[in-house]
């Protein structure tokens, strides 16, 4: 199983387990993943959705080897459906980080209403390296969050940064130490969790509702790009790059 759901309580946990991979997520992983979310949303016992990984591991991103393989094609593809149950989740989502958290492990986060990283988590949005764009309203909401200027920084460049350089974009609430988030993340999601449902789903809805036109605008605007880019030189020679565990070189592309 690579995706793990447990209950504590009122608090749906939904896990990432692949740890050979760094829990890189595949197509079937993202449908796991998006039912797991649904489910919890439909289910009138839960009241909060924890996301986790591994220990050492948030998640690497998307498997690039699946990615060439099953490439989504469209609206209808795995990853899209994941990103469009959580961006519309409507119970509050908190997250614990460590490890590394590559591409969706990083805009999944944006989308999260409490995120407590591990001093060990390291993130990065490697988009513009792998000859795509960034996903899941990142272009969107990472500028809202932490400013053009350092969003401009993270996203143009594509290069890792650690819990510190993530609490100062915004994109986690807390840092702790490695060994204590997951404990820090269950804690949060359980008060959160004991406290009048009606008054935490209202509080996250308004806080949300200014932004929901603009985030699904973002997102299918974004798909269109990643999707028709996934095919196109420059992607292809990231990918080989990756498979041949190599620099890439984008002089031709
Ligand atoms: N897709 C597919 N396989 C991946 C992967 C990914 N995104 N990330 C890691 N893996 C695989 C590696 O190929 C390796 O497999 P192998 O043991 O069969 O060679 C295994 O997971 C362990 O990865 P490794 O790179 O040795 O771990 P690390 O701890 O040194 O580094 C990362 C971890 C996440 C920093 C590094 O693996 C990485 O940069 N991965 C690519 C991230 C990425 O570009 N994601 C796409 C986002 S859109």
């Amino acid at each position: 199983m690579e995706v793990v759901a447990s209950r504590r309580g009122a608090v749906a946990a939904i896990g990432m387990h692949r740890p050979d991979k760094r829990n890189a997520l595949t197509a079937a992983m993202y449908e796991a993943l998006a039912r797991a979310v649904r489910e919890a949303q439909s289910d009138a016992d839960v009241r909060v959705l924890l996301f986790h990984g591994e220990r050492d591991a948030f998640t690497a991103g998307n498997d690039l080897r699946d990615f060439i393989a099953r490439p989504p094609q469209d609206e209808d593809a795995p990853v899209f459906g994941f990103l469009r149950a959580v961006a519309g989740a409507a119970k509050p989502l908190v997250a614990a980080v460590n490890g590394p958290a590559v591409g969706i492990g990083t805009t999944l986060l944006l989308h999260c209403d409490l995120v407590y990283a591990g001093d060990d988590a390291r993130f990065q949005l490697p988009f513009t390296r792998l000859g795509l764009v960034p996903e899941f309203a990142s272009t969107y909401l990472l500028p809202l969050v932490a400013g053009h200027r350092l969003a401009a920084e993270l996203l143009l460049l594509g290069e890792p940064f650690d819990a510190q350089r993530a609490l100062e974009a915004g994109i986690v609430t807390r840092v702790v130490p490695a060994g204590d988030a997951l404990a820090v993340a269950w804690e949060a999601a359980e008060k959160v969790a004991a406290l009048p449902p009606a008054s935490v789903l209202h509080t996250k809805a308004l806080m949300k509702q200014a932004h929901r036109v603009a985030i699904g605008a973002q997102l299918a605007a974004e798909g269109e790009h990643f999707r028709r880019m996934l095919g196109e030189p420059a992607a292809r020679e990231a990918f080989a790059a990756f498979l041949e565990k190599r620099a890439p070189d984008f002089r031709g592309v």
